[in-house]
């Protein structure tokens, strides 16, 4: 099977980060991918100049592609779906609709084989994870396929749908749970006296250095932390201060409540999917 028509629904930010991950990896050729977009033309020109994508005339173009990428808002899925629908043929559509589940897209699209993804803001930067949920009637070729096109993006971790609302909590939520610590610690490093842009450079590299060991020596963040304590010194005098207020259970409770908040979501957008399950 041959693959090389993309059809882009959506011109805006994720639309953007696939076109630059998988036109900068060279895996898909620029002229192959046709973009529409709803109203905003300076978007389409955007991507258009930017990527040298081709605009789509309309939505029948949809027809000649083998993969369509669905990259809008979760309440314009509807309507994105039922003008693309009548030129879909046995098409690979790959959705990255934060809570819109596969069911409900092939209800609407009978003759497509279904992959819903998501994928964290880090992919703008092709350094980002991306969730996949393959649908039952995907082939082992839609797999690789689609597992090469993310990989684009950064890694990629195969799940069962059921656990989409987990990874919207976990990775697609996470760069905010980690900005959130970097906050109160560049607070503190202008507290004790360093310029706001030298603390920044320290953290960010922080960061970047603290994940790139972990991923290297292949390390539990348990392990790591416990590796730069020393008995009485200053990370333990700081770990001292995290336990007293609780915070590792806040930052539990935080997960679980961005996985509730991704499920509830799911359902307010799009309540005829509820009603169907
Ligand atoms: N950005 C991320 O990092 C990220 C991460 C995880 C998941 N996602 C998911 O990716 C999807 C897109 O998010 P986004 O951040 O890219 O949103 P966005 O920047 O608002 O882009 C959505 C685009 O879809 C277009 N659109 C809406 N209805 C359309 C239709 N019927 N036909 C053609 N185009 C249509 C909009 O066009 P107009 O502006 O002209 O109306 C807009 O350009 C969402 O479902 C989101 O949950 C995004």
């Amino acid at each position: 099977m041959t693959y090389d028509k993309v059809f882009v629904i959506g011109a805006g930010s994720m639309a953007e980060a696939f076109i630059r991950g998988v036109t900068g990896a060279g895996v898909v050729r620029p002229t192959d991918i046709r973009v529409i977009n709803r109203s905003r033309a300076d978007r389409l020109k955007h991507v258009v100049d930017t990527y040298g994508v081709v605009a789509a005339d309309g939505y029948a173009d949809a027809a000649g592609a083998a993969l369509v990428v669905l990259a809008v808002k979760p309440a314009d899925v509807a309507e994105a779906l039922l003008r693309v629908a009548p030129h879909l043929n046995q098409a690979l559509l790959l959705s990255f609709a934060a809570g819109v589940n596969q069911g409900y897209i092939r209800e609407r699209c009978p003759s497509v084989r279904t992959v819903r993804a998501m994928p964290n803001l880090p992919v703008a930067v092709r350094n980002g994870v991306t969730a996949v949920a393959f649908g039952d009637e995907t082939t082992p070729s839609d797999k690789e396929y689609i597992h090469t096109l993310l990989n684009a993006l950064g890694a990629v971790v195969e799940l069962p749908e059921h656990l989409m609302d987990a990874a919207t909590a976990v990775s697609g939520s996470g760069p905010g749970f980690l900005c959130y610590i970097l906050e109160g610690m560049e607070t503190a490093a202008a507290k004790l006296g360093l310029a706001p842009e030298l603390a920044r450079i320290m953290l960010i590299q922080t960061m970047v250095g603290t994940a790139r060991t972990l991923a290297e020596w292949d390390v539990s963040p348990e392990t790591l932390r416990q590796r730069v304590t020393s008995p009485h010194g200053t990370t333990e005098a700081g770990v001292k201060q995290l336990d007293s207020g609780y915070v590792r259970g806040y930052v539990y409770e935080a997960v679980l409540a961005a996985a509730a908040r991704a499920a509830e979501m799911g359902k307010s957008y799009l309540p005829a999917q509820t009603a169907a399950e």
